[in-house]
């Protein structure tokens, strides 16, 4: 299949790029490398500097004939959104919408769209599955459900056929060693306590110990990006061999707290990470934990390589190449 990857050569994206050359799809990523990685893109791919918020630069890019859109171009730090809303606005929504309507002009029909946990907001009930409210608290998870909301149009009025992936916390690098950069900035547990590690970082601060969670701290459900990996290609496969679309939680239905991290960084790195316990942060929930059933049952899929051990083992084989 001819397959054109947005925001390929980010964290994610970048390994959705790996699996699909592996597989032989001729690939093509389109990023503007705010925060991607050339140096991460498969090398069977063709990459192309472009801009989605430029319909200059979509229109070029799809005169390739494509099957398949992935679309992984996207503003993600939730903190950062509440207080430059109009960047998110721009590049999450505007950007998205530019590239829909390209994909409508050039008559590409199918597309994997990445949204987030962060949709749901804060939990009603746990595990979350699908059916959970959709009422985000921060805009970030706005821009995310104002997409979905934009497919399900598209897919009613255009005929577009779309699979939404609801990602819990991306985490770990590629198992079989593909990558080779790191996530340049990142506001998120597992590379801030390996930064710590590498000595990129003095300390991490710990918020809040007194949650209703065993040991007091946040627990979170962490997904390894090669699962993520396998599961859209499983959904590439069910979009392209079915007619419905696919709305689907992307996690593992068990969580780790914030102090099990940390030890467990400690363990595999050998490394005392010093850390400081400081107040909760607004909005933050004791606990968050998807059940991704659904995904079982529509695409066969489940993690394999998301407890924390695996995890945290690929993500220090990356980092240690980085330390001080
Ligand atoms: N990382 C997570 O834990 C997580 C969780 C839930 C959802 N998501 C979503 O998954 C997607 C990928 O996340 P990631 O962690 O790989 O992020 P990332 O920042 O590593 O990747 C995003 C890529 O998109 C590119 N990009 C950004 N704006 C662009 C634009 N205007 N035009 C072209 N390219 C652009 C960036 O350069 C980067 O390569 C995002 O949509 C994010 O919201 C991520």
């Amino acid at each position: 299949m001819k397959i054109l990857v947005v925001g390929g050569a980010g964290y994610i994206g970048s390994h959705i790029v790996a699996d699909l050359c592996a597989k032989d799809n001729e690939v093509f990523v389109f990023d503007n490398l705010y925060s991607g990685s050339v140096k991460n893109i498969d090398k069977k791919a063709t990459f192309i500097k472009g801009d989605i918020n430029s319909e200059e630069d979509l229109n070029n890019v799809f005169k390739n004939k494509f099957d398949f859109v992935f679309h992984f171009a996207a503003l993600k730090a939730a903190g950062e959104s509440m207080e430059v809303p109009e960047n998110y606005s721009k590049n999450n929504i505007s950007g998205t919408i530019n590239l829909l309507n390209a994909m409508i002009i050039h008559d590409v029909k199918k597309i994997i769209f990445s949204s987030t946990a962060a949709v749901y907001g804060y939990p009603e009930y746990l595990p979350v599955d699908e059916k959970h409210s959709i009422m985000p608290i921060n805009y970030y998870g706005y821009t995310k459900k104002v997409i979905e909301e934009i497919l399900n149009w598209y897919g009613k009025l255009k005929g577009l056929q779309f699979g939404i992936l609801r990602y819990f916390n991306a985490a770990g690098y590629d198992i079989q060693g593909r990558i080779i950069e790191r996530e340049k900035t990142t506001a998120n547990l597992l590379p801030i306590v390996l930064e710590c590690a590498i000595g990129k970082r003095e300390a991490i601060k710990v918020f809040g110990d007194d949650f209703d969670t065993p040991d007091g701290t946040g627990i979170r459900d962490y997904i390894h990006v090669n699962d993520l990996a396998t599961a859209h290609l499983k959904a590439m496969e069910y979009l392209s061999t079915n007619d419905d679309n696919l709305l689907l939680n992307l996690g593992t239905g068990y969580g780790y707290s914030v102090l099990e991290v940390i030890k467990m960084v400690e363990k595999i790195t050998k490394k005392k990470i010093k850390y400081s316990i400081v107040d909760r942060r607004d909005g933050d929930p004791a606990k968050l934990i998807a059940i991704s059933n659904l995904a079982k049952k529509k695409i066969n899929w489940e993690a394999k390589y998301s407890d924390l051990e695996t995890i945290l083992t690929s993500m220090w084989e990356l980092y240690r190449k980085f330390q001080d």
